[in-house]
């Protein structure tokens, strides 16, 4: 190894005296992939730089809100404009309805929308509301799929057959959740049709709401059967529970019209995050006005915030509509994610290396395993060795990867500017130090 950390060392020593484990968030600590955390120091279009000055590609782009790269001098014109109109205002403003105008026309059936802060919210909120609509308590989830640190979402699985036969007693993810409320969730797997007419059977007239990403994204990236999504749908429908598209990751990423748009399934609510903010604290939950219309003030299911519609965060959000309606990045990021999945499959494949690399649109993730993907009980099959070895070898042929088997890649126009060769050239570098 040629890179040296001293800087990102000393600074991570010092953080842990002071900071939780040295970090704001568990997995910038690298202890899945064991090794030193870095500290970054700024971002630029398609890089990063750590605090020793080492330039990388970055393709975490801070786990996907950066669709155009870090800090685009627009996202950072209306900001600044923004704050020197106070960075809290504490009442509505017209830049409120502009984002929600730019938000809701690229959610087709979504007729009203409400921002918060984080993705968490957003999903906490979105269950608190299907319950207050149905008046029911129960919810489906998937399986290794994440919906921030939301108490009635934090449940552990195990196979999802296995938590059928168990499926009213599935087990906290975190201490410090009571097993109450996630007696209330049942756990299905994601892309397993026969289990999701089994749970509907036994419990679908108990079911609030049935919330799922869309694009598995949190155990790395798997695709959904487009059949799975679409049943899902008429199952809810059918026994009148509220279908929620978790979109924090995928919103306006895979396509102008996120997830929904891509497969062609609308669900009655959607979360969002990242992207809609620009990288600003701001999520947003969305939806038919019919149950939107439960919240407080109208309704009876109470949700609020001090930084709700924040200006600051709404700037950056508006300023990043405004540059998709401007830019229409998605057709390039689709080309440009087919010709990487092509090298990395092509690399490893000469190598002889276990490698398959799943992708939806520019959400790609690279498997340690020959098969494809469906569940997160595939990617939990993958060899954790073998991965850890390509995140320090790619960090070493300068670029940054999340530091985990289970995060997606996230692509950016600015990545288009690099030229294929970078990629190319330093993929074949590495895949040939892992093979010897
Ligand atoms: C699909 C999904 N839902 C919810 C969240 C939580 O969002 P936040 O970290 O902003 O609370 C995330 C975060 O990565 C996510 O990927």
């Amino acid at each position: 190894m040629t890179k040296h950390y001293p800087l990102s060392m000393a600074l991570h020593a010092r953080a842990q005296k002071t900071l939780v484990g040295g970090v704001n968030s568990p997995v910038r600590s690298f202890r899945r992939v064991g090794g030193q955390p870095l500290m970054a120091v700024r971002g630029e279009g398609p890089y990063l730089w750590d605090a020793d000055g080492n330039r990388y590609i970055d393709t975490v782009m801070s786990y996907g809100p950066h669709l155009f790269g870090h800090a685009h001098p627009k996202v950072c014109e209306a900001v600044t404009k923004a704050m020197r109109n106070s960075s809290c205002l504490g009442m509505s403003s017209e830049a409120e309805i502009e984002w929600a105008e730019l938000l809701l026309k690229r959610l087709p059936k979504a007729e009203k929308v409400r921002a918060m802060s984080t993705g968490t919210e957003a999903c906490a909120t979105a269950i608190r509301l299907a319950r207050g609509y149905t008046k029911r308590d129960k919810i489906l989830k998937f399986s290794g799929h994440y919906h921030g640190h939301v108490d009635s979402l934090m449940v552990a699985a195990g196979s999802g057959l296995a938590t059928l036969a168990d499926a009213s007693r599935p087990v906290p993810d975190s201490a410090g959740i009571p097993k109450a409320l996630t007696d209330l969730a049942v756990v299905s797997e994601f892309n397993n049709l026969t289990l999701l007419e089994e749970v509907f059977q036994r419990h679908g007239n108990e079911f609030a709401a049935a919330i799922l990403e869309p694009v598995m994204g949190n155990m790395g990236v798997i695709p959904p059967d487009p059949v799975f999504l679409r049943e899902l749908r008429e199952l809810t429908r059918t026994y009148g529970a509220v279908l929620i598209f978790d979109e924090v990751m995928t919103g306006l990423r895979v396509g102008r019209n996120s997830a929904q748009g891509l497969f062609g399934v609308e669900p009655d609510l959607t979360c969002l995050g990242k992207i809609i903010g620009g990288g600003l604290p701001l999520s947003a939950l969305a939806g038919r006005a019919e149950i939107m219309d439960h919240l407080a003030p109208l309704g009876p299911v109470y949700q609020a915030g001090t930084l709700s519609g924040n200006p600051v965060s709404i700037a950056a959000g508006i300023a990043m509509m405004k540059l998709i309606d401007s830019e229409n990045p998605y057709e390039r990021l689709e080309t440009f994610g087919a010709k990487l999945q092509g090298w990395i499959s092509d690399e490893a494949a000469r190598c002889r290396l276990p490698v398959r690399v799943e992708r939806v649109a520019s959400m790609i993730s690279v498997f340690f395993r020959q098969d494809k993907l469906r569940n997160d009980r595939d990617a939990l099959a993958t060899d954790g060795n073998l991965f850890n070895q390509y995140f320090w070898n790619m960090l070493e042929e300068g670029f940054m990867l999340p530091p985990s088997p289970y995060e997606a890649c996230f692509l950016a126009t600015s990545h288009l500017e690099l030229g294929d060769d970078v990629w190319a050239a330093g993929l074949r570098r590495v895949f040939e130090r892992i093979r010897t």
